[in-house]
């Protein structure tokens, strides 16, 4: 199936960087945000990033300036009625994302392709929240989504081979490098990831290593390109400690639980980079 027009629900860190990929790719883009300020915030971010480009040689101020025409915003899920993907990346909770899913499936054609980025659910029990469980899929995109190559194109236990292979597809076509599976917790790289990352953390009291020194190792130790404290910081301390608690709910490995260090931090507000403050401190506050 040939995607003319894509919808991307949710325009936060993730979802903003998909909709970037989507309209530097040439592909006409509805963007639902729940109030205008946040479509126009991310639609900022969008051109931020562009102009950097610009600013860096990598693309010419009238592709720039296409590229971003090409995002319409709305608060309105019907304005998503015509589109022939959809992705969500909208908050990290199953109830909001059934809900949504339910809607999509009442007011998208019935040929489109409905997709979740989430890292943490089932996309098997999002998909039972629709009347076509058969073209969901899970397409699993990477912070920072227009940096990192991978997509994961996860196949819920009903998905069809048509819209799994569309959404393959489609993220070649946005430049990604994609692969195939299928829908078990963490998928395929959180599976790997969220365990190591909490290894790490736990290293910091047991070594009594500080975080530049534990990214340091990491980095010149093991090739990482950034090291874990400053990851973490990046995918925010929330997001991890949320994607290992779902986890660990469903594989009940040690491994997958959330460091009580990293359950702390989140509690008391230190959130990594959207917050000012996490292992490390940004921005203003830096
Ligand atoms: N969106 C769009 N563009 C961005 C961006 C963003 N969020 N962040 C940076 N850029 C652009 C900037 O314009 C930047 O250039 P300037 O600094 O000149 O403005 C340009 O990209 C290049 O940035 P860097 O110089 O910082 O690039 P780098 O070579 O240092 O690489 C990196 C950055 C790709 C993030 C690299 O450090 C890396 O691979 N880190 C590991 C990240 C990782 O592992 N992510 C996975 C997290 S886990 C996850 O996401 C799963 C989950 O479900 C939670």
């Amino acid at each position: 199936m040939e995607i003319r027009k894509i919808g991307v629900v949710g325009l936060g860190a993730m979802g903003a960087g998909i909709a970037q990929l989507c309209v530097e790719a040439g592909v006409e883009t509805v963007g639902r945000e729940v109030t205008a300020e946040l479509g126009e915030r991310a639609r900022d971010r969008i051109a931020h990033f562009l102009t950097r480009k610009v600013e860096k040689g990598q693309l010419g101020e009238p592709e720039r300036d296409t590229a971003v025409g090409r995002l319409s915003l709305t608060t309105d899920v019907g304005d998503l009625a015509d589109c022939d993907l959809v992705i969500e990346a909208i908050v990290e909770e199953l109830g909001p994302k059934q809900e949504l899913f339910a809607e999509l499936d009442r007011l998208t054609r019935p040929d489109a392709v409905l997709a979740t980025n989430t890292s943490a659910f089932s996309v098997t029990e999002i998909a039972s929240a629709t009347t076509r469980p058969e073209r969901v899929v899970g397409m699993h995109f990477f912070n920072p989504a227009p940096l990192m190559p991978l997509v994961e194109i996860v196949r819920a236990e009903l998905t069809a081979d048509e819209p799994f292979e569309t959404a393959y597809a489609f993220g070649e076509r946005i430049g990604k490098t994609p692969i195939r599976c299928h829908d078990t917790p963490g998928f395929v790289v959180n599976r790997v990831l969220i365990p190591l990352l909490n290894d790490c953390v736990r290293v910091l009291d047991e070594a009594r290593v500080t975080p530049e020194d534990l990214d340091t190792g990491l980095k010149n130790g093991a090739g990482w390109p950034m090291g874990p404290c400053t990851l973490v910081d990046l995918v925010g301390i929330d997001v991890h400690v949320h994607a290992s608690d779902a986890l660990y709910e469903k594989t009940r490995e040690p491994r997958m639980a959330p460091p009580p260090r990293l359950v702390a931090m989140r509690n008391a507000g230190l959130l990594g980079r959207k917050s000012g403050r996490g292992f490390y401190r940004y921005g203003a506050e830096g």
